[in-house]
């Protein structure tokens, strides 16, 4: 197996030398194979979205590294990485522009899958091949091509945006608490389309989530974060015999063995 995303040692650091100064990693390693589909878990603040943003290119880190398929792209700004992931965020609003129909959002995420000739009119050809894509969804969005993204609801933009991120055919697909702004139902409808595509086009995915059932039915590792570090992994053996009650034990028993630690340190 071929180590698609590394990381290696990252560290950062947000405010630094002031009273707000926040360790948000510390020393994070870690190493995703292709294909591998791994669940993020742990508390407010643990730093699984700057880990996200570390792997996008949207955050670079005080120290570590970041290689993609092999290729140190540390320093590499995000729209140079752009095409080698894709990113759905927890906010409906965040992954598609409101003011614009669901082609023309289509039509963007489809030019950016395009290394030159960047189009702005929807051909019959990629309208048909919009129409296929969208009947994926099961959500009839087919039919509504024309219609306002801003009109739709959180669910219809959520799985509008897990098509968009995925059109791109990227090498990481990072979900960001993607279904925690939905109704239970319209979460299930996500949860699934997910797990379809991820399977369909065979994506290396990191997926955060503060639902631990959630996190351990999908997926083939999971890892638990807390305070900047990565304090508990999963592989698929392992994960097959979690169950909620024990990944909260796991918590519970490796924070208070930190605490401990900590305690030892301050006296
Ligand atoms: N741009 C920033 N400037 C200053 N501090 C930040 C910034 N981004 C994150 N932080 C801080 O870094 C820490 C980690 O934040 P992060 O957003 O990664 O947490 P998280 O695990 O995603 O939490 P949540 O579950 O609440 O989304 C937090 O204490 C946060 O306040
Ligand atoms: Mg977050």
């Amino acid at each position: 197996m071929k180590a698609l995303l590394q990381l290696n040692q990252i560290y950062k650091v947000f405010n630094e030398g002031t009273p707000d100064e926040k360790k948000a990693l510390d020393h994070v390693n870690l190493v995703l194979e292709q294909g591998d589909f791994v669940t993020v878990i742990g508390s407010n603040g643990a730093g699984k979205s700057t880990l996200m943003n570390m792997i996008s290119g949207k955050l670079i880190p005080d120290l570590g590294l970041v290689k993609i398929d092999g290729k140190d792209v540390t320093t590499e700004k995000e729209h140079r990485r752009s095409k080698l992931i894709g990113r759905v965020f927890q906010d409906p609003m965040a992954g598609t522009a409101p003011s614009m129909t669901i082609e023309e959002n289509l039509a963007l995420a489809y030019a950016r899958t395009r290394t030159r000739g960047l189009r702005s009119g929807v051909s019959k050809k990629t309208r048909g091949f919009f129409k296929e894509k969208l009947e994926i969804l099961h959500l009839g969005l087919e039919n509504r091509l024309e219609a306002k993204v801003g009109l739709l609801s959180g669910g219809e933009r959520q799985a509008l945006s897990l098509l968009m991120a995925t059109f791109t055919e990227p090498k990481i697909l990072l979900l960001d608490e993607h279904t925690a702004a939905l109704d239970p139902s319209r979460a299930e409808l996500i949860t699934n389309l997910t797990k379809e595509i991820v399977a369909e086009f065979k994506l290396t995915t990191l997926m955060v989530t503060h639902n631990m059932e959630q996190a351990l039915e999908l997926g083939n590792r999971l890892i638990m974060m807390d305070k900047g570090q990565i304090i508990f992994q999963a592989n698929e053996g392992q994960k097959q015999q979690l169950t909620v009650e024990k990944l909260l034990e796991e918590f519970q028993r490796i924070r208070g063995e930190k605490m401990s630690n900590d305690r030892a340190v301050l006296i």
